[in-house]
């Protein structure tokens, strides 16, 4: 062990340096009780922060991603009562009791959804940045519309870039989860 690397002598991770920043900022702050992946969390936030920023600040929920952060690239997308919404437009304290759901909520490495196997099989996620959110909205529509056409599934997820695939392994995968959805 190097005795003079800081990294392992410093005695709060980074997170808890963030933490204890936000604790002695002079701002107004609301505790709130939210429903985030069927859980109910306490949490004492700056009325300011957006629900990304919660997210992924404070309860360490990463695979929601910061875009843009004006509500054009969809990368933050996340489901509020099953529909999605762009998380980065939202403030917690509007959100009451609703139901959010991040792509943690969604299946684990150890027993994926049928589309977030069918994204790993056809190749539909490249750099992987806009894949959260992709599934997001995807699960969103499969649960209304068990069986969409293609129009549909590009019109679903129109809100929502990707810079890497171009777009068609994404719809091929949608398409490919909805089939076997449907043949359980
Ligand atoms: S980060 Fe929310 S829409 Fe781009
Ligand atoms: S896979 Fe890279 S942005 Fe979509």
């Amino acid at each position: 062990m190097n005795k003079f690397d800081l990294r392992l002598a410093r005695p709060y991770a980074p997170q808890q340096f963030a933490m204890l920043n936000e604790l002695y900022r002079d701002v107004q702050r609301e505790a709130l009780r939210l429903r985030v992946n069927g859980e109910d969390v306490e949490i004492l936030v700056p009325v300011h922060k957006t629900l990304l920023e919660v997210l992924r600040e404070d309860m360490g929920l990463t695979g929601t991603k910061h875009g843009c952060e004006l509500g054009e690239c969809g990368t933050c997308t996340v489901l509020v009562d099953g529909r999605p919404q762009l998380s980065c437009l939202l403030l917690p304290i509007q959100l009451g009791r609703n139901e959010i759901t991040t792509v943690e909520g969604l299946g684990g490495t150890a027993q994926l959804t049928p589309l977030q196997q069918a994204f790993a099989e056809l190749g539909a996620a490249q750099c992987g940045y806009c894949t959260p959110a992709m599934l997001l909205a995807a699960t969103s529509l499969l649960r209304q519309e068990p069986k969409p056409t293609r129009q549909t599934i590009r019109e679903a997820l129109a809100g929502n870039l990707c810079r890497c695939t171009g777009y068609v392994k994404i719809v091929e995968a949608v398409e490919l989860a909805a089939e076997r959805t449907r043949h359980g």
